[in-house]
């Protein structure tokens, strides 16, 4: 079996080993750039562990792997350019260090090479895991749509945030067990449970990065505090406060997140003032766990020996009170 450090460490050695087109020499720098500068790899993992489950033969996933990680550090630099981020994995992201046109052109280089490594999937179940990409893939854009006319609503409800990021961020990390679980030669009933293990997780994991924003400790989060209330997102954290808030506190906060100029430090600090008020950090912790609770029971049914799912227990402990 092998462990979450090990399956990183496979999952970086093919980065560096993806071939590029170098005809155009300003093309790939971004590419290589974003990368290189750390991310936890996730999605890749978590598709080698459930590849894992069921066959001690992973390496014919190893690529298609990647390609989960490339896509998803494709969405990361056109995301930051959607919500002006400045700053990624503590450094400076594509669009700020480079300019708009570099970052929509590698980002968009990148959403080819991992087709190129999903087209390296085993000939038994190519066409397989490619729906299942594809499929995920325009679930993310359909998310992030959702993401963007969510800023400018007064009133998201709590299932249509539930819905953004079970498409925005869920939908691949439930992709990415599915499509490990294939390649490991899961029959149709296992694959569809990891499918939902997955989902489950990656409900979790989007609740704990719009916590993060706020109660993270920005050195390890690597993003700047309080983004997504300077750039009017609507998080959990927003839209639970706004369920529950009196409505004295109701109009604080709409208020704030009306103001068309503002100090953006003043804003934030208003904002999680009242958050504070509500307990928004535990209600939000407590939904987040629930999800993971819920993965664990997903991962109880999966028909593979009890030791062989340990990893994946681990990784899913590992993303509540994860800090980054
Ligand atoms: C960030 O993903 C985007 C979200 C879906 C919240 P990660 O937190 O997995 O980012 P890296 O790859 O580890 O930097
Ligand atoms: C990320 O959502 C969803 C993606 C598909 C990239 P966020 O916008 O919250 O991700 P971060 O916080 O910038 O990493
Ligand atoms: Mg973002
Ligand atoms: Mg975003
Ligand atoms: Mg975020």
């Amino acid at each position: 079996m092998y462990n979450q450090s090990d399956l990183k460490k496979l999952v970086n050695k093919a980065i560096l080993n993806l071939s590029y087109n170098e005809e155009a020499e300003k093309l790939n720098d971004p590419v290589k750039y974003i990368l290189s500068i750390g991310g936890k790899r996730l999605r890749p993992v978590l598709a080698l562990m459930a590849c894992n489950l069921f066959s001690d033969q992973i390496d014919e996933a190893v690529i298609p792997a990647t390609g989960l990680e490339v896509f998803h550090n494709f969405t990361l630099v056109h995301d930051d350019i959607m919500d002006h981020a400045p700053v990624r994995r503590n450094l400076p992201t594509v669009h700020s260090k480079w300019n708009l046109n570099q970052a929509v052109l590698s980002g968009d280089v990148m959403a080819f090479i991992a087709n190129e490594c999903f087209l390296q999937t085993p000939a038994r179940c190519l066409l397989k895991v490619f729906r299942e990409f594809n499929k995920a893939a325009i679930e993310v854009c359909v998310g992030q749509q959702l993401d963007i006319d969510f800023e400018k609503a007064t009133i998201v409800l709590q299932a249509e945030y539930l819905r953004m990021i079970e498409l925005k961020t869920a939908a691949l990390l439930a992709a990415s067990a599915k499509i490990g679980a294939i390649i490991g030669g899961a029959d149709d009933k296992d694959s569809e449970i990891l499918y939902e293990f997955g989902r489950n997780l990656g409900l979790a994991f989007q609740i704990q990065d719009d916590l993060l924003d706020i109660y993270g400790d920005i050195k390890v989060f690597g993003k700047i505090m309080g983004g997504d209330i300077i750039s009017n997102k609507k998080t959990f954290l927003l839209v639970k406060a706004l369920e529950i808030a009196s409505i004295e506190q109701a109009k604080q906060l709409h208020d704030q997140f009306a103001l068309k100029e503002f100090d953006p430090e003043t804003k934030v600090k208003t904002v999680i003032e009242i958050y504070n008020q509500l307990d928004i950090k535990n209600i939000s912790e407590t939904l987040a766990n629930d999800y993971i609770n819920s993965s664990f029971s997903l991962l109880g049914k999966v028909s593979a020996k009890n030791e062989r799912k340990t990893e994946l227990v681990n990784i899913a402990n590992s993303l509540i009170g994860r800090e980054n």
